[in-house]
């Protein structure tokens, strides 16, 4: 099995619902706290589309570094395929494209390339030394696209990224879909209290806080300080910390005041099964965090212990979903 960026959560993976029924007495007295986003020092970096425009290069400088990376993109793709179905050469050119995008200010001047005006100054964000690095590390080292970029494209929202935490997969998007299904039905649920579980970029928390009504909360967890400095970074800039809380610590530990009180529950855990890891596409592989990845033995360790904090945490009638993959071979 050959696991890769683009396709490891893809097709063979599915979010599963489960409703919770196993109580009898609804319980919604409580009292949402504010603890502070993150216990940690880490710092989350800012992605390069959001970097002042400090730097300048000439449109001659510009177009040499990009024939380079241009070149170097076209002769290696089918290597990468080839080896672990890694990038082709067509995706490496339109994360170059992209690249490009991020690091100039002003997009109209782009097709003035190698066109006219070699002398003229374009305003960037980087230097051109460091698209230099940037793309030797995403040629050379493998380094996600996301990472270089310092973000994701995912549903609506640009995420930041960075290494340390997972980079959302569009299928995980489907559970925000089943939640936003679940709520329009459900005034109870839509007012509650929610939990992500290994919150990582705080994509799922994100995604759901801006579908539960003005009185829904979302308790967001992850033992990982790296994904917690981020998850709070995203949360900040779409102007959601009211909505969601930020908590550091394992699984349901940190959320230990909502016990019996959730109204819903979701959580994209590691679930790939450890004799897998080592199968993954370099860009997985080598960079993503093994604890963001690692379900153990059968890759059910996390999702055991979640469903059984699950049937504790959620209040009668309360939403769990999450995604798991099944193993195709
Ligand atoms: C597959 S990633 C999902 C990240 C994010 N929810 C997403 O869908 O993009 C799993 C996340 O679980 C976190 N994690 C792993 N073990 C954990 C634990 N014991 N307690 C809390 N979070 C944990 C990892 O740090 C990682 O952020």
């Amino acid at each position: 099995m050959k696991l890769s960026l683009s396709s490891v959560y893809r097709s063979s993976n599915f979010p599963a619902i489960l409703k919770s029924s196993a109580f009898s007495i609804p319980c919604r007295s409580f009292c949402f706290s504010s603890l502070s986003s993150s216990q940690t020092s880490v710092k989350a970096q800012i992605p390069l589309f959001l970097r002042p425009a400090r730097c300048s290069a000439t449109l001659h400088d510009l177009k040499k570094w990009h024939d380079w990376a241009k070149n170097l993109a076209s002769s290696i793709g089918l290597t990468f395929e080839q080896s672990d179905n890694g990038p082709d050469s067509s995706l490496l050119c339109r994360e170059l494209k992209w690249l490009l995008e991020d690091a100039v200010e002003d997009h109209t001047l782009l097709p003035l390339m190698g066109v006219q005006n070699d002398d003229k100054r374009v305003t960037m964000r980087a230097e051109v030394d460091e698209l230099y690095n940037l793309w030797n590390q995403r040629i050379h080292e493998r380094r996600p696209f996301q990472y270089i970029v310092g973000c994701e494209h995912w549903r609506d929202l640009v995420l930041s990224v960075q290494e340390g935490i997972l980079i959302p997969r569009p299928e995980t998007g489907h559970i925000v879909d089943l939640v936003s299904d679940v709520v329009s039905k459900d005034d109870e649920l839509k007012v509650g209290v929610w939990a992500d579980l290994g919150t990582g970029s705080g994509a799922l928390a994100i995604g759901i806080s801006r579908i539960l009504g003005t009185e829904g909360r979302v308790i967001a967890t992850d033992l990982n300080p790296v994904a917690v400095a981020v998850a709070a970074y995203n949360v900040k800039r779409y102007g959601l910390k009211e909505i969601i809380e930020i908590r550091e610590g394992s699984w349901f530990e940190p959320a230990k005041d909502v016990e019996g009180k959730l109204s819903g529950l979701v959580s994209n855990p590691p679930y790939i099964p450890s004799k897998d890891i080592s199968g993954l596409q370099a860009e997985v592989g080598r960079h993503e965090p093994r604890v963001a990845l690692d379900g153990g033995v059968n890759g059910m360790d996390a999702l055991l212990h979640l469903c059984d904090g699950a049937a504790l945490f959620l209040k009668p009638g309360g939403f769990f979903a999450f995604e798991y993959q099944v193993s195709v071979r």
